[in-house]
């Protein structure tokens, strides 16, 4: 899902996991319709992760280690069961050595890499991404997506995503592309369509427009 900055894919995303209530229409997940009933929504969220875009509005218990581990915890694993794959997702994200940190004491690409290794340990069906890779370092981005490969490979997991960047859309995303724009779905099809669709392109911009207005200032 693609779209620039304010065009509603946060909002979108919101409605999807039930934390915001749709004013009209109903929202379908696994064939089922999301309800405001806590119990029955809760069944629901369970199989899915939803990677907030801002890692700050995730990330709330004192150390990394308990936070990474609230999610298993909540699925009433046993206590053996929910060590393991906290160690497990530490290590996936590359924060074994900060387990005992308070997200408060890591930075911001850390936290990003803190907040995904929470939905890891919770093995996920669907995997709901709010812009994965923003803000990012190219090795995080490499282990991130090492870790969804993974995923996806062993689980037969689907995943939603977010970003500004095309590089993903064109080289990631499988197959379908949803652009957004203003609050409204202004293309919905396959990716290369969607990456060749002109009036995407003109609503996105480039880094070409951009290289042309510094070239200017040389001239
Ligand atoms: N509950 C809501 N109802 C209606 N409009 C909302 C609601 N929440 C946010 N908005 C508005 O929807 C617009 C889209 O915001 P949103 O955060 O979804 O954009 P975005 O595409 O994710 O942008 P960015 O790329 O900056 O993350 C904003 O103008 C925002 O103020
Ligand atoms: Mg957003």
């Amino acid at each position: 899902m693609t779209g620039n900055n304010g065009s509603g894919k946060t909002t979108l995303l919101r409605l999807l996991v039930g934390l915001l209530k749709p004013e009209s229409g109903t929202i379908k997940i696994f064939n089922k319709t999301l309800t405001r009933d806590k119990q029955k929504l809760w069944e629901i969220r369970k199989s899915i992760g939803f990677l907030f875009q801002n890692p700050d509005d995730q990330l709330f218990a004192p150390t990394i280690e308990e936070d990474i581990g609230f999610g298993a915890r909540n699925l009433k694993l046993d206590e053996e069961e929910v060590k393991e794959r906290v160690n497990w997702a530490l290590k996936a994200v590359d924060l074994l050595e900060f387990k005992e940190y308070s997200p408060l004491n890591l930075s911001w690409g850390q936290r990003k890499r803190a907040a995904l290794a929470g939905l890891l340990v919770m093995k996920p069906k669907l995997l709901i991404l709010d812009e994965p890779f923003a803000n990012l370092d190219f090795k995080s981005i490499y282990n991130h997506l090492k870790i969804l490969e993974q995923l996806r490979k062993d689980n037969d997991i689907t995943i939603i995503f977010t970003t500004h960047n095309l590089f993903f859309v064109e080289h990631w995303a499988n197959n379908k592309m949803i652009f957004l724009d203003n609050g409204t779905i202004v293309f919905d099809g396959t990716t290369k369509e969607g990456l060749n669709n002109s009036n995407v392109n003109e609503l996105l911009g480039s880094y070409d427009d951009i290289l042309l207005l510094i070239k200017k200032r040389h001239i």
